[in-house]
């Protein structure tokens, strides 16, 4: 028994390599040509197209990513599954995110982690890995890779920001200005300014990444340093900002919010997007995913993912008394009054 989970959880890193070569070969989008209907592999290996003598080992993939519910099989053929929906080019078009999971310098990175605790220092492992420089100095220096950050963070927000506005649309009654920070290149702002046109929205990022911003008569878009100044406004919305910072940074960036929005008569509010560790939860692959990015977020940023006490100490140190959470799908909405 301890053998097969020992040999699960070493051969387990095989998957998400196998959905990354699904998305580079774009078999959502083949299936989605077929008219949706099951479609044969020899079918499907033509479409993608792939040599012909490497059909039998596409059939291999598609057994696996079968398994794993990635995709549905009959005996006709390979089907849809609402996972591999999320890989439609027309859709939600989610396969940047595998990438940059699997992206190799991200990879290489990660199997270092046991040497960076062997040796001293205050620096993160990434640091360590990169001449001690922070991610962010690398998304400016090496546009490939700040691209495809900036790309797999876009999908994200894509789809979760859709299941928020729909779950949620109470978060933004009455609002009249928002200011979505580091909110990258402006997919969340786009979401939310498409299904509330009256609401004025702006993107603030640092100036490289604001640089490359969607170009939209729907937003604003504006170069900065939440650190120093935030623009203000009604609301502003923290999308995953917080949990790449430690508490001290993140009570700053608090502080900024405060000072930027509007009194609470006026709709002023901070919104927060963010993961909750719960490790009562009864959804272990809920809690397995969360505990996964924190052990990232501390790789890559010396950060991590908090508890629902640890929000709760780091917005009281900011000093925000008073807020509601919301839930949708394993992210919480945090919704902060001045
Ligand atoms: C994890 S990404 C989140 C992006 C976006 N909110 C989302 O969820 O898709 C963090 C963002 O914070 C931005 N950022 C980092 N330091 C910043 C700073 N000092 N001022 C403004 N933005 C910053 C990064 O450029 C990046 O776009």
């Amino acid at each position: 028994m301890e053998l097969s989970r020992f040999l699960h959880l070493s051969t387990n890193i095989i998957a998400p390599f196998t959905l990354r070569c699904a998305a580079e070969l774009k078999i959502s989008d083949c299936i989605d040509a077929y008219d949706r209907q099951a479609i044969p592999l020899k079918e499907l290996a033509r479409a993608i197209p792939i040599a012909p003598e490497k059909e039998p080992m596409l059939g291999q993939v598609m057994r696996l990513l079968v398994q794993q519910g990635v995709f549905a099989q009959s005996e006709e053929g390979y089907m849809l599954t609402p996972v591999s929906e999320l890989m439609l080019s027309q859709g939600s078009d989610m396969g940047a995110f595998i990438c940059f999971a699997t992206e190799p310098d991200n990879c290489n990175t990660l199997s270092q982690m046991g040497n960076w605790f062997r040796s001293s220092g205050a620096g993160t492992l990434y640091q360590m890995k990169h001449e001690g420089k922070s991610p962010w100095e690398t998304t400016k220096e090496n546009k490939e890779f700040g691209n495809l950050f900036n790309e797999a963070m876009a999908c994200h927000s894509r789809k979760l920001m859709k299941d928020v506005v729909a779950s949620c649309p109470q978060l933004f009654d009455g609002l009249k200005s928002l200011v979505d920070v580091g909110g990258g290149t402006g997919t969340t702002v786009k979401v939310i300014a498409k299904t509330f046109p009256e609401l004025r929205c702006t993107v603030f990022d640092l100036p490289h990444v604001i640089s490359n911003a969607l170009k939209s008569e729907l937003f604003n878009a504006m170069g900065g340093n939440m650190f120093e100044k935030i623009p203000a406004a009604n609301a502003i919305m923290l999308k995953q900002i917080l949990h790449d910072w430690p508490d001290d940074d993140c009570i700053k960036i608090l502080e900024r919010c405060r000072e930027a929005i509007s009194p609470l008569e006026v709709g002023g509010k901070v919104i927060i997007v963010e993961l909750t560790i719960d490790l009562e939860t009864h959804d272990p692959m809920a809690t397995e995913t969360t505990l996964c990015f924190d052990i990232d977020m501390v790789a890559v940023f010396g950060s991590k993912e908090r508890s629902r006490q640890e929000w709760h100490n780091v917005f009281q140190a900011a000093g925000f008394v008073n807020y509601k959470v919301h839930t949708v799908g394993i992210y919480s909405i945090y919704e902060l009054y001045p």
